[in-house]
């Protein structure tokens, strides 16, 4: 396995590559990252993976600072997952007028309508964050799949649509969320959580199943779902950013004659630190 830190040996290292499947990613890495490789492998015969903490994509009172960063370790996982090629750009080598301070990107992906939706709500400019530092390192890398976890449906969503819309020719592919016995979707961010946190953060998955055994049940007052798992979140000591029935095909809010749908829900937990860690899910519903 090679690392690699500029897009200059990126290159040269893939110069006679054909079939390159691709796994971005911000590090600290889990089973979760790791199963991504394992789908990435199938898919072609060079799988390349970054690992870069992009700062456009996090807001200014975010964990960008505290975010873990594990190199040393990630590369040891990489390597036995099988991964070909590890790409770890700095700042500036992604930013390539970043001063120190400031980022100065000129131009940026204007992610759709859904983006300020959702975790777009309470991030903005996060989705836009995440295009443009995808649309970078796709350019860089040039796979002709790419391989992204569905805990991230949003952004799982936006990036296909920037696709379809950039005709980019490039596959993309989800791979399912890997959970702890407990039900918890794992996440880096689940670092922050102390042992008798991460049982209690298994709620938001508890939660959502139970709103999907009520519309398996033919429940179709979704606000009403929606508004009884935000109080019983909150009551259990969440600060609920969002508890949301949706269409999996537009991510529009789910109509009556919908047949496949997810349930997505963010809140945030106390954490370790005494602070506030933010957890995402979400689960798929065919009826
Ligand atoms: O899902 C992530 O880890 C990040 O949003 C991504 C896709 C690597 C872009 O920074």
């Amino acid at each position: 396995m090679q690392i690699v830190h500029t897009i200059a040996e990126l290159r040269a290292a893939l110069k006679n590559q054909s079939g390159i499947s691709f796994v971005p990613t911000m590090g600290n890495l889990h089973a979760g990252h790791l199963q991504l490789v394992e789908i990435a492998k199938q898919h072609a015969h060079c799988v390349v993976v970054s690992i870069f903490v992009n700062p456009l994509q996090f807001g200014a009172n975010e964990d960008f600072g505290s975010y873990p960063r594990t190199l040393e370790a990630d590369c040891e996982k990489l390597k036995a997952a099988g991964a070909d090629i590890v790409f770890a750009p700095n700042v500036t080598e992604i930013y390539p007028d970043f001063d120190g301070k400031n980022l100065n990107q000129t131009m940026t992906i204007t992610p759709p309508p859904i983006a300020s939706e959702l975790c777009g709500a309470s991030r903005p400019g996060h989705f836009s964050g995440v295009a443009t530092v995808v649309m970078k390192l796709f350019n860089m890398v040039q796979p002709d799949v790419a391989v992204f976890g569905q805990k991230d449906f949003q952004q799982l969503f936006i990036i296909k649509e920037m696709v379809k819309q950039f005709n980019l020719p490039i596959e993309i592919i989800a791979g399912d969320t890997m959970r702890e016995a407990s039900g918890l979707a794992m996440s880096s961010r689940n670092g922050y959580l102390n042992e008798a946190q991460r049982t209690q953060a298994a709620q938001l998955n508890a939660a959502l199943q139970s709103m999907v055994q009520a519309l398996k049940n033919g429940v179709k007052n979704f606000s009403a779902l929606e508004n009884t798992a935000t109080q019983k979140l909150n009551q259990q000591g969440w600060e609920v950013d969002y508890i949301s029935i949706r269409s999996a095909l537009t991510l529009q809010p789910a109509a009556a004659q919908d047949q496949h749908l997810v349930v997505l829900g963010a809140a945030k937990i106390s954490n370790n630190q005494a602070g506030k860690t933010r957890l995402i899910d979400n689960i798929e519903v065919h009826l």
